[in-house]
């Protein structure tokens, strides 16, 4: 059989390497995408941790979450009476797995309609050849002119305490509990620790959040930070701050969790299941690095510069798979560059204002520098807030928490930072990343017409804040 030959072969099909493969292909390059993901029938699941035990079921499970707690907590307050409310877990694990379906079925869609050529199976070098490269595609022995390695990331373990999915469970195993757990131990109360114990607390567990940092959210605004734990322990998940997690045991009765309060005091957590959300590391596994000399950072990350160009010829990597935020997005954008990079072309991502959500209740959005990273800088700025509570739209929601707060240089007014909680700050962020796109200044928002009644009103007051100008506050 003879050896298939590829202008780009990209690994992984994760949103950096799907998206990478057919932005190749939409610039006339013969393009292969190499992914491995099985799904429960074995077969091929593009669409990496986002699609599968990422992003997109988290955000299935949030919303059907979210919806039992409005039908059991606020749907009085609208006249609306249901009786007793239910949750049928395995019918809300059904759907969830029906939307990863869905989006799986969608890439291999994409591929088809983009002449994309799909490989389900392992990708790896075999060897440097011809000025190209000769791989491993599953079964088959494919080369390549140009290889994007897209491989993306797995959940952080405690060093002695291995992900079982039952008990300990990482990411993957939190997404499908078969039932609510009574107790439930969360340890990290990073992004997925956040979102994923509200999710089982809105299902009615008690959920306890062990984090080692001293303060809640260091890398999110210090004001919003300070609102969203005021707000997330009136909802009644608590979080312990400043904890060292020591032993943890493992029986058919559940899990103990044996760690050091911030005061030194020895306690002790006992839980039915207990998830392990303390960060994500970048996976190089199975790649066969060492065959060609693909050299990895100091955390196992693969080295790159700034155009995600590794340290051999043509050799690239995008995602979570090198340095930066490890987000679905942020993978994209340098999929799209590599692959604009490759034709010739000036492929850009601007590192400085990728936004960034929380999905919680309120959504937490940020993009840019936050209040106390301008204050650590020394520059000089000013800062307009406004509350959803003076908003007209966010009253009719019945959804009045949080803020809108706009940092801007203090000389030149232009928007160094937007931060928003509150109802859809994940999609109001959008508007405030296309300003900093823009280089806008907090004028040129508040002098722009905003639709009424609408949450992005908000937006524009806290731009007319910043010159202590509101209209509605
Ligand atoms: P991945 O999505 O990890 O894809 C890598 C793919 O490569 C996988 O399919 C893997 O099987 C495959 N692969 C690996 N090695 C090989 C090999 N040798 N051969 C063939 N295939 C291989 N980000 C957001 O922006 N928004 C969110 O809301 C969000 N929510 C998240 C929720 C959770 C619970 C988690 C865990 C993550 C979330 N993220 C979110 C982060 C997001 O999932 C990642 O940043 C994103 O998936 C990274 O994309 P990637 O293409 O780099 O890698
Ligand atoms: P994270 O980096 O967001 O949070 C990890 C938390 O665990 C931190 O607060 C850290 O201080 C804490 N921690 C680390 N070691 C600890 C220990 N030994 N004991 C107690 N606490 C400890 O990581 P997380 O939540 O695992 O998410 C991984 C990645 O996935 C994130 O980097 C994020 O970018 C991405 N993600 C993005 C989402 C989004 O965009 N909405 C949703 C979920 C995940």
């Amino acid at each position: 059989m003879s050896t298939k030959q590829f202008d780009v072969v990209v690994i992984g099909g994760g949103p950096g390497g799907y998206i990478a493969a057919i932005r190749a292909a939409q610039l006339g390059f013969n393009t292969a995408c190499i992914d491995e993901w099985k799904n429960s029938a074995g077969g091929p699941a593009p669409g990496g941790t986002c699609t599968n035990v990422g992003c997109i079921p988290s955000k299935a499970l949030l919303q059907s979450s979210e919806h039992f707690e409005h039908a059991r907590l606020h749907f009085a307050d609208h006249g609306i009476s249901t009786g007793e409310v239910g949750m049928d877990v395995a019918k809300m694990l059904g759907r969830k797995d029906g939307v990863v379906k869905q989006n799986n079925d969608g890439i291999l869609y994409l591929f088809k309609k983009n002449k994309v050529s799909f490989f389900h199976g392992r990708g790896s070098f075999v060897a440097a050849k011809d000025g190209g490269y000769e791989l491993k595609a599953g079964e088959e022995s494919i080369t390549a002119k140009h290889v994007i390695i897209a491989t993306g990331s797995n959940a952080r373990a405690l060093p002695g305490l291995a992900f079982d999915e039952e008990l300990v469970l990482s990411n993957d195993g939190a997404l499908r509990i078969p039932a609510t757990p009574k107790k439930l131990g969360v340890i990290g109360s990073g992004v997925i620790g956040l979102e994923l114990g509200s999710v089982w607390r809105r299902l009615g567990a008690e959920v306890v959040v062990l984090e080692a940092m001293p303060n809640f959210l260091p890398t999110v605004d210090e004001g919003v930070a300070k609102e969203a734990a005021k707000l997330f322990k009136k909802q009644g998940l608590a979080i312990e701050l400043g904890v060292k997690i020591g032993e943890v045991k493992t029986s058919k009765k559940g899990v103990v969790v044996n760690y050091t309060d911030a005061k030194g005091g020895e306690q002790k957590l006992e839980c039915d299941r207990l998830i392990v959300s303390i960060g994500r590391v970048s996976n190089t596994i199975g790649l066969n690095a060492e065959a060609v000399g693909l050299k990895l950072d100091g955390r196992g990350a693969i080295e790159v510069d700034a155009d995600c160009k590794t340290n051999l010829p043509n050799v690239w990597a995008v995602g979570d798979v090198v340095r930066g935020p490890m987000l679905a997005h942020k993978a994209e954008e340098e999929g799209v560059a590599v692959a604009e990079r490759i034709a010739g072309q000036h492929g850009h991502v601007d590192f400085d204002i990728i936004p960034s959500v929380i999905y919680t209740s309120p959504e937490i959005a940020q993009v840019g520098k936050t209040e106390q990273q301008l204050k650590a800088e020394g520059r000089g700025y000013k800062a307009g807030q406004f509350p959803f509570l003076a908003n007209g739209r966010a009253r009719a929601l019945g959804d009045t928490s949080g803020f809108v707060k706009i940092l801007a240089d203090a000389t030149t007014d232009e928007i160094l930072g937007v931060h928003i909680i509150g109802p859809m700050a994940s999609e109001l962020i959008a508007e405030a990343t296309m300003a900093m796109a823009f280089k806008a200044s907090s004028e040129d928002i508040a002098r722009i017409c905003h639709a009424h009644p609408s949450l992005s009103e908000s937006t524009k007051e806290a731009a007319l804040a910043v010159d202590k100008r509101t209209l509605n506050f």
